[in-house]
């Protein structure tokens, strides 16, 4: 459990989704009304553990497949989280140390922890932006600093575009930031759903969305393929995160999870 006197800015009255994803991720920078949040949420819905895992899991198979096989050497992260084990850049920079790294999320906590996010192999380089999504261009400009936008970028938004009800938001949002990036770029996407375990899901997000904690939603396959519109979907396209390219050491049955994700090139 975090500190009980939290850092200053830090409004431990509501809940927060960094906060609340670090408790599925068995975190402890996490305060006593995430954590009530989070039981609440896991008594109506217990698999949800496996879907945070899940998606981590995607976000390293495919940053691996992205430096190691891909050859990108640049990654702007938006909705960062809080840090755990396998971030981004030591994900990337284990494959290949010169990656450079940009780090992007609104929450004031992730801000306070982003030291551990800046640990950067002397060859590469990370940095971190504290700014909302809903702010393309100064994410852009502030990348700018860290990232050359002449060279191709994989762009992650890995459950974050649930926090944007409005669909023509989330499409000008993603659609602004793909347009930035050249031929060669990737987009990264993973994205709660209710096409499966559709009931529990449903009543968990509506529990959760009662906490006052900024609201989610979900989203189906057909609507999340339509963020990869104009760009080359990879195989296996949009699928549980689970179902992505999982590893051939992954030992037992492997299930499928309410979390989709995808990857996409830019030609
Ligand atoms: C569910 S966590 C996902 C963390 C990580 N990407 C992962 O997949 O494990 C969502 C993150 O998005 C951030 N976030 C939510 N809304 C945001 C917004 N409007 N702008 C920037 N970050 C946001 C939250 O603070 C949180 O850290």
């Amino acid at each position: 459990m975090a500190d009980s006197s939290p850092p200053p800015g830090i409004d431990t009255t509501i809940p927060q989704p960094a906060r609340f994803w670090d408790y599925m991720l068995g975190g402890r920078d996490n305060y006593p009304i995430d954590q009530e949040v989070g039981r609440q949420v896991l008594a109506i819905f217990p698999d949800l553990l496996d879907a945070a895992r899940a998606d981590r899991g995607f976000l390293v198979r495919v940053v691996r497949y992205l430096v190691k096989d891909a050859g990108i050497r640049q990654l702007l992260d938006i909705g960062t989280g809080l840090p755990t084990a396998n971030n981004t850049h030591q994900v990337a920079q284990a494959n290949a140390p010169e990656c450079r790294i940009v780090y992007v999320d609104n929450d004031p906590m992730v801000l306070v922890h982003a030291r551990a996010l800046l640990t950067s192999t002397p060859e590469g380089k990370t940095d971190y932006l504290h700014a909302d999504v809903r702010d393309p261009e100064l994410i852009l400009d502030g990348a700018a600093n860290t990232l050359d936008f002449t060279q191709p970028v994989a762009l992650m938004l890995l459950g974050i575009m649930n926090y944007i009800l409005d669909n023509a938001e989330a499409h000008s949002i993603v659609k602004q930031l793909v347009d930035a990036l050249p031929s060669g770029s990737y987009l990264a996407m993973s994205h709660p759903t209710a096409e499966v375990h559709a009931e529990a899901i449903k009543t968990s997000i509506a529990q959760y969305n009662a906490s006052g904690a900024p609201p989610i939603r979900t989203r189906s396959r057909e609507e999340l393929v339509q963020f990869f519109d104009g760009l080359d979907l990879l195989e296996p396209g949009v699928v549980s995160c689970s179902f992505w390219r999982p590893d051939p050491t992954d030992i037992g049955v492997i299930t499928e999870v309410t979390q989709y994700g995808g990857l996409a090139r830019k030609t």
